[in-house]
C-alpha cells in the first residue's frame, strides 16, 4: 500500500503523543516505519523504556498554591520555555519531504529545542537560518579528527548552544526488523554534512569485523578530551548510563550528561534510562546538567524524570511520528500536548515550577 499524503489539520482523535503512531504507519513505507519504530534485538529495552515509567506512580499533592507556575528552565545561560526538548534524529526527510526544516519550524512555533543530528538531510546551516529555533548540535565523532573540528566549528558559527557527543552507538545496533524490511537509504535521502562516506577496512581472514575493521576508529575518552579543549560550546554527552562513565565525565569537565539507551537500539537488555538516572543524578550530585531520553510518551513522564534528577528530557519517535503525520504542525501539536500535561501534573502535584518538582513527589 502507497503511504498516504501528510495531514493539514489535526484529526481530532490525536489526543496523545502514541495516537500519532497510526497515522504515522500510514504515511511512510515499510522500511522507514521500521527504521523509525525498531528497537535493537528483541526489543526488550525498548519496551521496558515505557514500561519502566509506567510503573512509578505519582503521589499527588493538594491545596498547595500553584499561581504564577510555569514550566522554564535556564541552561547554559539560555532560558527555554519547557523542558521537552527534540533528541537528535538522523534522515529526517525519509519522514517528511522538508526534513528537519519541517521539524524546525514546529519547534519554533513553541520554542522548544531541537538538537540537530550530524546525520540531518539538511544542511546545518540552513535549519539555523530558517526559523529561529534554539538549536544545539549532536556529533558523532568521525574517524578523522579534521573532520569532527569542522562540523564542531560550522556549528558553533551558526549559533548552536551546545553539542551534544553521542558515546553509546560506535557501531550500528542490530535490529532485526529494520534488516527483514532491507532497510537502506532511498535517492535523495543522505547525510549531507559529511564529507562522501569511505568504507571502512576490509577484514582478511581471521579478522573480526568488529575488532580489526569498526572499532579501531570509535571514539575513546582521549577524544572526549580532545573535544572539551576544541569546543567553545557547553559540551554534552549523550548515552551514559553507568554512574561510573557519569562521574568520570563530570572530573572531566562536561557540562551535561544524557542519560539515554539510544531509544534501545543499539543495545538490548540494558535497562531503561529512567531506571539508571537515579544513581547518575547521585554521582553527578549538580555538577552536570542531567539529560533523559527513551520512552519519554506522557507530561507525566517527564516529571517523573525530572523528580528522579533529569533536568529536561529528550523525546524521539513521538516527534518523528507527527513530523511524519502532520508536518509541523504535527510536531507543535504534539509538543504542545505533553506540554499541557505537564503543566496539569505539576498543578495536581503543588509544584507550581520545575525547581520545585522533588523525589518527594513520587510514591516511591
Ligand atoms: C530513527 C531514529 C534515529 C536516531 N538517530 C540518532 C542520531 O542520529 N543521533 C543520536 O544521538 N541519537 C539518535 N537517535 C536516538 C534518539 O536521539 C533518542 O535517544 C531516542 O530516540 C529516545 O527514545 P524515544 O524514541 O523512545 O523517545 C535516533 C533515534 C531514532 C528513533
Amino acid at each position: 500500500m502507497s503511504p498516504k499524503p501528510v495531514l493539514h489539520t489535526i484529526p481530532p482523535d490525536i489526543v496523545a503523543a502514541k495516537d500519532y503512531a497510526v497515522y504515522a504507519r500510514e504515511r511512510l513505507t515499510d522500511m522507514a516505519w521500521e527504521y523509525l519504530d525498531s528497537g535493537a534485538a528483541d526489543e526488550v529495552t525498548l519496551r521496558r523504556n515505557i514500561e519502566a515509567f509506567q510503573s512509578i506512580s505519582l503521589k499527588g499533592r493538594m491545596l498547595e498554591d500553584v499561581g504564577g507556575g510555569h514550566t522554564r528552565l535556564s541552561l547554559f545561560g539560555h532560558v527555554y520555555e519547557h523542558p521537552v526538548f527534540l533528541a537528535p534524529v538522523a534522515y529526517q526527510k525519509l519522514f517528511h519531504a522538508e526534513g528537519e526544516l519541517a521539524c524546525a519550524l514546529g519547534a519554533s512555533v513553541t520554542q522548544t529545542l531541537m538538537v540537530l543530528s550530524t546525520l540531518s538531510t539538511t544542511p546545518l546551516e540552513d535549519v539555523a537560518r530558517a526559523h529561529g529555533t534554539p538549536l544545539w548540535f549532536q556529533l558523532y565523532l568521525q574517524r578523522d579528527r579534521a573532520v569532527s573540528l569542522e562540523l564542531i566549528r560550522r556549528a558553533e558559527r551558526e549559533g548552536y548552544r551546545a553539542l551534544v557527543v553521542t558515546v553509546d552507538a560506535p557501531l550500528a545496533g542490530i535490529r532485526n526488523r529494520e534488516q527483514r524490511a532491507g532497510f537502506r537509504l532511498p535517492d535523495g535521502v543522505s547525510p549531507v554534512n559529511l564529507p562522501p562516506f569511505t568504507p571502512h577496512a576490509p577484514v582478511g581472514a581471521g579478522q573480526s569485523l568488529v575488532f580489526d575493521s569498526l572499532m579501531p576508529s570509535a571514539p575513546t575518552w582521549a577524544d572526549i578530551e580532545w573535544v572539551l579543549a576544541e569546543a567553545r560550546l557547553p559540551v554534552v554527552l549523550k548515552g551514559i548510563l553507568a554512574p561510573e562513565d557519569a562521574d568520570r565525565a563530570c572530573r572531566m569537565g562536561v557540562a551535561g550528561i544524557g542519560v539515554s539507551n539510544h531509544g534501545g537500539r543499539v543495545l538490548d537488555t540494558l535497562p531503561a534510562a529512567i531506571e539508571v538516572l537515579p544513581e547518575i543524578s547521585e554521582v553527578v550530585n549538580g555538577r552536570a546538567a542531567i539529560f533523559l531520553d527513551g520512552g519519554v510518551r506522557r507530561g507525566s513522564d517527564v516529571f517523573k524524570a525530572l523528580a528522579l534528577g533529569a533536568t529536561a528530557v529528550m523525546i524521539g519517535r513521538p516527534y518523528i511520528q507527527a513530523l511524519a503525520t502532520a508536518g509541523p504542525l504535527g510536531v507543535a501539536h504534539l509538543i504542545r500536548t505533553l506540554r499541557e500535561e505537564l503543566e496539569i501534573v505539576m498543578a495536581v502535584s503543588g509544584t507550581p515550577t520545575l525547581a520545585r518538582i522533588s523525589r518527594a513527589h513520587l510514591r516511591l
